[in-house]
């Protein structure tokens, strides 16, 4: 049961959604994409396996020039000074990215133009005229997210040009009923223009053909997908009239005095997870490194998303990969699987940040521990449904689970041990079909665990943790070695040493949710380097082992935050 070599050959691409720059993210993107990406690309370290995890700041678009317009600052502002509170935030909760970097890069305007121009030329991207909103106080064009009005879906009144919240669907500004002005509130007129367009229609067969293959999907995402191609796909806008965005392959450009151009920033952020692996192998000092993620068939890439971003990540972005392909040598990957998640729903309203509901991350990383505040948000992960955060809640699982019957599972033993082997793993007496089965069933308990991490279940995969750990509190209670202890001391030894043996099974468990914890309790037990290079698997703690002396692994979390 070791990591077998054949396996640490597995390259494993983990996109994750790149934050607007515009503010600091809130428990409902924590729960929605950062925090799964991060314990599925922790379980698949501890695999064995190679990961790479990647993400940046989203620099680009109208949450950014809206924000630097309110505050009078320039774009660039704005990301420089959200940036480094990026690194901040995911540092404080352990968010291990091999790289979070930014689309403000040369690098990434590179990569976009290499697609841009390769989709020209195979004949995807072609220039269309369109009408498009012209607010006439202002004197120009009106990017997307500069026009609100009536969702002619759904009929909510606040939609976006781009986007409604209310229905989810993807929206061209100029289909909004009543729509008005963000910049100066007039009714926009449309007017010609010309623009550079995704040709979808010429790739909806493979794109159905390719949904198809997909497997193990979440059903809300491959059901919207599926659906939404077979609609039949239209052309796709892919740049606007704005001043803050890459700007067109020079010799592509078709600005003029009237309309400066720039790529749609939706077209150009998903690109971000190609060029961060390119910047990164860059970093490395080793420019090819990327290719083991990209180019080889084998590799899986999974993207962790929020449900707003399915269309983009399940096909707009499989399509650019797609016609960028066309006759290439060596193939770019297309996702593995997109497992979006629902909302987090925060005191009845969608935790959403750009509607400023909430508080931010760090607001709460100033009065909880990073795994503490891990383990409450990993219990109620939206992988299937909608969840609700109450605060007190959080505070219940982790006071009546996490410290009950972990952390306190693991500072009883180690007392124990301390109190009758002066805290030296003892020599195990003659062990019975208790003890063996104990170990059988944390093994079990690993390697359903690992099935379910697989299939990016990551919440019942931390029942099987838990599961594992009340086995073992199960089996202190019924041989009860601080009863033991007074007469048969061979008896304690077993009972002791079996129970260390689970904890350090258990600690690997828990190690994708909790890794800090889990990182002091792998070198409480003696153990050397980082856990997660000893594989998915329990490491003996030999007998003769001096372990540390123990204090608490988790602290209770105490009051709500939240005032009101
Ligand atoms: N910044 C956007 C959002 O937060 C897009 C994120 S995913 C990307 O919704 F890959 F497209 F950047
Ligand atoms: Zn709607």
């Amino acid at each position: 049961m070791s990591t077998d070599t054949a396996s640490s050959d597995r390259h494993v691409l983990v996109a994750v959604a790149w934050p607007y720059a515009n503010g600091l993210s809130h428990l409902g993107h924590i729960a929605g994409a950062y925090l799964p990406a991060d314990i599925f690309a922790r379980y698949h370290r501890v695999a064995g396996h190679r990961v790479l995890m990647v993400s940046g700041t989203d620099a680009h678009g109208t949450p950014i020039t809206v924000k630097a317009d309110q505050e009078g600052v320039t774009p660039r502002d704005i990301v420089e000074r959200y940036n480094p509170r990026f690194h901040e935030q995911w540092e404080r909760l352990g968010i291990a990215f091999d790289l979070f970097t930014t689309t403000m890069t040369e690098n990434h305007r590179e990569v976009t133009w290499d697609l841009f121009r390769t989709l020209h030329a195979n004949g995807f991207v072609e220039t269309r005229t369109t009408e498009q909103f012209f607010d006439p106080e202002a004197g120009r064009f009106l990017p997307d997210r500069y026009v609100e009005g009536t969702c002619p879906r759904c009929g909510a009144e606040d939609a976006r040009g781009d986007q409604c919240d209310g229905c989810g669907a993807t929206l061209d500004p100029i289909d909004l009923i009543d729509p008005r002005s963000k910049l100066t509130g007039a009714t926009p007129q449309p007017r010609e223009t010309e623009h550079y367009f995704l040709l979808l229609p010429r790739l909806q067969e493979e794109l159905e053909a390719w949904l198809e293959t997909r497997e193990g999907w979440r059903g809300h995402v491959i059901n919207w997908a599926k659906g939404f191609v077979k609609e039949g796909l239209q052309e796709r806008a892919i740049t606007r009239d704005l001043s803050w965005g890459i700007p067109i392959p020079p010799e592509l450009d078709i600005s003029t005095d009237a309309s400066q151009k720039r790529i749609y920033v939706w077209f150009e952020a998903v690109i971000g997870y190609l060029s961060a692996a390119k910047e990164w192998a860059q970093r490395q000092g080793d420019p090819d490194a990327w290719k083991a993620w990209w180019q080889n068939p084998d590799a899986e890439s999974y993207y962790f998303i929020g449900k707003d971003n399915v269309p983009f990540h399940a096909v707009f972005w499989p399509a650019e990969l797609m016609g960028y392909n066309q006759g290439a040598e060596a193939p770019l990957n297309l996702p593995t699987d997109v497992p979006a998640n629902q909302y987090v729903t925060f005191r009845g309203s969608k935790a959403s940040k750009s509607r400023g509901v909430g508080k931010s991350l760090l607001d709460y990383l100033d009065v909880y521990g990073p795994d503490e505040l891990r383990y409450a948000l990993a219990t109620i992960l939206p992988e299937q449904a909608d969840t609700d955060l109450a605060e007190d809640e959080l505070v219940r699982r982790v006071n009546d689970e996490l410290v009950a019957t972990w952390g306190n599972l693991v500072n009883r033993v180690l007392s124990m041990t301390r109190k009758n082997f002066d805290g030296v793993v003892p020599e195990p007496g003659e062990r019975d079909d208790r003890d063996r089965a104990l170990l059988t069933t944390v093994d079990g308990h690993l390697a359903a665990q690992a099935r379910l991490m697989e299939r990016v279940e990551l919440r019942h995969g931390l029942k099987e943790a838990l599961a594992a750990a009340q086995a073992v509190n199960g089996y202190l209670n019924a041989l009860e070695p601080w009863k033991t202890a007074k007469e048969d001391r061979d008896r304690t030894a077993t009972t002791l040493w079996t129970a260390l043996q689970a904890i350090s099974g258990i600690n690997v468990a828990f190690a994708p949710y909790t890794p800090f914890a889990a990182q002091r309790l792998h070198e409480w037990l003696g153990g050397d380097g980082q856990l997660a290079d000893h594989g998915w698997r329990r490491a003996e703690v030999p007998a003769g082992t001096q372990l540390a002396k123990p204090s608490p692994l988790f602290s209770k979390m105490e009051t709500a935050t939240d005032e009101a």
